[in-house]
């Protein structure tokens, strides 16, 4: 449930009202999990921030769904590697969205659905610092990340080929530098209709991996239609962020998507972000040199990540991407 704090159909004194109830709310930091386990029926106006009829809830589910892409076997076949780096450009041109094929051994989710002791850092409305955190849940977080690290290089290495590059060439450009874990905790909400998971936005990354569990919720805006993106165990989804789209020219695009608040939940999902690091690097980053010419000129500026994270959050998720701002 997200509070919206951009509303701007509030005026004057509703205004001050909302801005001191948010202030309240942050200020109790119990969380939207503290809020309803305390037995709330109904939810704070601040959380309302759609009014959306059982229609505009239902995503399609029949008519489109996104591409699903087997990654098995691809390093040492170069037939199917071939494959797969056609269905990934297809998929990031026109969706910005894939999911993986499940994986029946050693997929990184089965690391933490067998040990779901990762789960009480996104239970907790005010999250422990990572030394606070019991040692086996400090080696999920570990073994998660070093896995999706991997999987995020493997990826790289096979959007640089769909882009005709070289195949070190995104990582070369230090895409998967600055690495962001974010666990995202939607309790069940008694007036989903009223409100969203997560509002309507791209995400700030090269790319992100995330993690759902079984309850589902997220839809992704493809051809002006929301669609559905089950849950499929094992699986992963991985989608193209704002900076992607950025130093591709708009050949690969960081499309909106949005979560429906839930009667049923908690529902859990883990978010990995490839970004620059921002502590680390000061590199620039504007449309790739080699995929400009005379018909494919510079649409956006160049910026740091500094600068590009800094817009992006002042932003605020209000489905206006800040990508925008860089254009040229
Ligand atoms: C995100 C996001 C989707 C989800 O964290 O940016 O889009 O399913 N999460 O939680
Ligand atoms: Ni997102």
């Amino acid at each position: 449930m997200v509070a919206n704090s951009t509303d701007e159909n509030q005026a004057g004194d509703s205004n001050l009202d909302r801005k001191s109830e948010i202030q309240a709310f942050d200020e109790s930091k119990t969380g939207v999990k503290g809020l309803l386990d305390s037995g709330v029926t109904q939810i704070p106006r601040i959380f309302h921030c759609a009014q959306l009829s059982p229609d505009e809830r239902s995503g399609s589910d029949y008519q489109f769904s996104i591409p699903v892409i087997d990654l098995e076997g691809i390093h040492n076949n170069s037939i199917l590697r071939t494959e797969v780096i056609d269905k990934v450009r297809d998929a990031c041109e026109k969706w910005g969205f894939f999911r993986t094929l499940r994986k029946r051994k050693s997929s990184i989710r089965a690391i933490m659905e067998k040990k779901c002791s990762i789960y009480p850092i996104m239970t907790s409305p005010n999250p422990p610092e990572l030394e606070e955190l019991p040692a086996v849940c400090r080696h999920i977080v570990d073994e998660y990340s070093k896995r999706a690290i991997n999987l995020g290089l493997s990826l790289f290495e096979l959007l640089s080929e769909a882009l005709g590059l070289n195949p070190s060439h995104l990582k070369d450009m230090d895409c998967a530098e600055g690495l962001l874990l974010l666990g995202n905790y939607y309790p069940k909400c008694p007036e989903p209709e009223l409100t969203l998971g997560t509002s309507v936005h791209t995400d700030g990354s090269f790319i992100t991996i995330l993690l759902q569990d079984h309850v589902g919720g997220l839809q992704v805006l493809h051809e002006n239609q929301w669609v559905n993106v089950p849950p499929v165990h094992g699986a992963l989804v991985v989608n193209v962020g704002d900076l992607l789209q950025l130093i591709t020219n708009d050949k690969f695009i960081s499309v909106n998507h949005r979560v429906l608040a839930k009667h049923v939940g908690p529902r859990i999902s883990v978010a990995t972000f490839f970004r620059p690091n921002v502590q680390a690097s000061s590199r620039v980053y504007g449309p790739i040199k080699e995929l400009l010419s005379e018909e494919n000129l510079p649409l956006y500026r160049e910026t740091d990540a500094k600068e590009y994270l800094a817009r992006y959050f002042s932003k605020g998720v209000d489905g206006i991407s800040p990508l925008q701002q860089f254009r040229l």
